[in-house]
């Protein structure tokens, strides 16, 4: 049922506040007079202790999955402390790549059933690792075969482009960082200030989705381009990789996700007067780094469209020098993915309708993705 929506994709971008309260729904404690801010992950609770005592997590997904837990890993490594590594869930199988007993593998997937990120499940458990599921779907095979897991409880993702249930799993893997960093004081000021901010995410959300117009009004300015390009760095590396894959999967447009730091070893050879540049520049500890990159591509004469955080639209658009600057509302630094990715999950959608191209079942893909 698409309500008052013409697309599932549509409604399921929109509907993002209410998807992230389910998310969080019973699993923030905002804590009495005597008691701290805590979360309370009730699939996981049992398993801490075996998580925080591992050597690695490992992070394996497919597609949109893999860039939520890209996004959510910074702040796993940064509470938890524990060596954070990522697989592509084919990759990790073609390479038959190393999985030990004190690893901790977490599986991420929307629908729980996705072929590829299965099978590299069968194999860490073969390896006897402790086998995490982070999934939308309640008795998907990926769900039952983990070890334990968290249900992301987005509701039903009927789109085939993953908008909601990217959102979801990013708060839900935040969750996660901050229930294996437990009480530590060290972090105590760090892990109230993130779950405070989870619980007005959803109101920042609906903010940003404000900018709907906005996101039409430049899609008709993109309309006609072969390809777009995005760069990111450090929280928002995945940002651009997901702002790229939405582009790609729907408008049926060239994009690539850029990671900022390595502008200069490639990517800058492509920078002309031309071809259309998001840079993602809202305001955390790599905010000059970004400057600096808007900067050096201006000097290349190049097209762009920054996204920044309110407030800053001066400091980076260098005196007009950017043809579009979005701005969105602060959050904590490793929960701006979640707010970021909207305004391009709107972007991606209106070039779609604008090229007149399926939004809901784009040519040559399927939600669920079950033969290798
Ligand atoms: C559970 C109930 C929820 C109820 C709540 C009340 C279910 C599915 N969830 O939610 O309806 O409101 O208690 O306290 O009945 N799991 C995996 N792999 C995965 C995902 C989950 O093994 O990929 C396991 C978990 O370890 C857990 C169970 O499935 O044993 C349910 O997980 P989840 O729904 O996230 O647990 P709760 O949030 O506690
Ligand atoms: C498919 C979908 O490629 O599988 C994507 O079209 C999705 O939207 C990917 O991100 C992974 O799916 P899942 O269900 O494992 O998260």
């Amino acid at each position: 049922n698409k309500g008052n929506y013409e697309h599932y994709m549509q409604k399921e971008i929109h509907e993002q506040p209410e998807s992230l309260t389910t998310t969080m729904r019973g699993r923030l404690i905002r804590g009495g007079t005597c008691k701290a801010k805590t979360v309370l992950l009730g699939g996981l609770k049992d398993h801490l202790k075996t998580i925080r005592r591992s050597r690695r997590i490992v992070f394996i997904g497919c597609g949109t999955s893999y860039n939520a837990a890209l996004a959510a890993r910074p702040i796993l490594e940064e509470l938890s402390g524990i060596p954070v590594t990522m697989e592509i869930a084919s990759d990790l199988l073609d390479r038959q790549g190393p999985i030990y007993r004190e690893d901790t593998a977490v599986f991420v997937s929307q629908s729980g059933e996705t072929a590829d990120t299965l099978h590299a499940l069968e194999y860490a458990l073969q390896n006897g690792a402790l086998c995490v599921g982070i999934t939308n779907t309640v008795g998907s095979v990926i769900a039952r075969k983990t070890h334990c897991g968290v249900h992301i409880n987005a509701g039903a993702e009927i789109g085939v482009a993953s908008t909601k249930a990217y959102t979801s799993q990013i708060v839900v893997m935040a969750m996660l960082a901050l229930a294996i960093g437990g009480d530590a004081i060290s972090n105590q000021a760090r892990r109230e200030a993130i779950i405070d901010c989870l619980f007005d995410l959803p109101n920042k959300v609906r903010e940003v989705l404000k900018l709907d117009q906005e996101m039409k009004d430049l899609a008709k300015l993109l309309i006609a381009e072969q390809s777009l390009l995005m760069f990111g760095r450090g929280y928002n590396y995945a940002t651009a990789l997901e702002g790229s894959l939405k582009v790609k999967e729907v408008a049926l447009m060239h994009s690539e996700g850029i990671l900022a730091g390595e502008m200069k070893h490639g990517p800058l050879a492509l920078v002309d007067e031309s071809l259309p540049i998001v840079v993602i520049a809202t305001h955390d500890a790599c905010f000059s780094k970004q400057q600096s990159v808007i900067q050096q591509l201006h000097a290349r004469k190049g097209r762009l469209i920054v996204m920044c955080s309110r407030g800053d639209a001066a400091a980076v658009s260098l005196g007009g020098a950017c043809s579009r600057v979005i701005e969105v509302p602060q959050v904590e630094d490793c929960l701006q993915p979640v707010v970021n990715i909207v305004p391009l999950q709107l972007l991606a959608y209106h070039l779609t309708v604008l090229r007149g191209y399926n939004v809901d079942q784009p040519r040559n893909l399927a939600k669920s993705v079950t033969t290798e």
